[in-house]
């Protein structure tokens, strides 16, 4: 054994103050997005049944919702309205007084600090549950933009710090980008849902939302999970029309995505880390199957590893809990 030429690794990890030293990558509140569903009505605190833990508020709610967020040191929430109404135009998206439009005034006036990011998608709001405009069956694409620029006017008129528009249209980075700034709001910045697959990891967020298509699919708009090239020339596209962040989603089966859409583009990353992943692993915890608080933490330090500066994630309140 002696001449046995070897490196020895293991140096580096006898002890927690040495594997602290070491540690390549760090899991900050900073890099926390929590997102919330609002619902119109009031006296509404329902849990989300394919969510365990995922709550539908009312307005009457969401201080002592967002209360506790902030106490948590959560810099940042993302706001999905659930609208009473819904028409085939998804006219309460951009309706100055739609829920996440008064959602926002509510939060802004009493937590100012906090950053507001809308979700800009009219699939919640459409009774098909497409995000755009149908006609004859298919989805439009440019009479879609302007009123994805007019939810998203009226988002950051009623305060929304952060445009995250998630709808997969070509051309909606520009179109908002326009809006915003023709109507004074240069300064707000665009997260685009750059790079979206087509993904059954969203089936417990479309009960949440109430946004299951009601005929078809979204594979028109949102992109092949099997494709990648793809997903750097839809990248490419937001960066040239004005993305100020670039969203991967979903994050768990696409981390070789965000690696390379870290690699090539010079904006933020965030990572979704959608209600699928969050499910399944809730469901397995439940069942005393999985260590949940050390995967969860493991799931999102492999995103921060992939390259994801944010992530959006139903697990914001608890990771911010064990940071503490
Ligand atoms: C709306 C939207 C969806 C999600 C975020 N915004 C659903 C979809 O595209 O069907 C999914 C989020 C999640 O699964 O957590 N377009």
């Amino acid at each position: 054994m002696t001449d046995l030429q070897f490196n020895r690794h293991r140096r580096l990890r006898t002890s927690d103050n040495l594997r602290s030293m070491v540690k390549e990558t760090w899991l900050r509140k900073e890099d926390l997005i929590y997102p919330l569903f609002v619902v119109e009505g009031s006296n509404v605190h329902s849990e989300v049944a394919s969510m365990p833990g995922v709550f539908h508020i009312s307005l009457d709610y969401v201080e002592a919702e967002v209360q506790e967020i902030v106490d948590l040191g959560i810099k940042s929430i993302i706001l999905f309205g659930v609208p009473a109404e819904k028409d085939a135009l998804g006219s309460q998206a951009y309706h100055d007084h739609g829920i996440v439009q008064e959602a926002t005034r509510l939060i802004k006036e009493k937590f100012p600090e906090l950053v507001i990011i809308a979700d800009t998608c009219l699939c919640q709001y459409t009774d098909h549950g497409h995000c755009g405009i149908v006609e004859e069956g298919k989805i439009l694409n440019d009479p879609t933009l302007d009123l994805l620029a007019r939810t998203a006017v009226s988002q950051a008129r009623a305060g929304a710090d952060i445009i995250a528009p998630s709808n997969m249209m070509d051309g909606f980075v520009a179109a908002i980008r326009r809006g915003l700034d023709e109507a004074g709001f240069v300064d707000v910045p665009i997260m685009s849902y750059a790079v979206k697959y087509s993904s059954s990891f969203y089936g417990p967020f479309r009960d949440a939302a109430h946004s299951t298509p009601q005929f078809g699919d979204r594979k028109t708009y949102q992109m092949d999970p099997a494709n990648r090239m793809e997903a750097l020339r839809e990248a490419a596209s937001d960066v040239e029309e004005g993305a100020d962040f670039l969203i991967v989603k979903p994050a768990l089966s696409y981390l070789d995505i965000m690696r390379e859409v870290k690699d090539n583009f010079l904006l933020p990353v965030v990572a979704y880390n959608v209600s699928g992943e969050y499910s399944m692993i809730k469901a397995a915890a439940q069942n005393g199957w999985i260590n949940e608080q050390e995967i969860v933490m493991e799931k999102l330090i492999s995103m921060k590893r992939a390259g994801a500066d944010l992530i959006i994630t139903y697990f914001a309140k608890d990771v911010a809990k064990m940071l503490s």
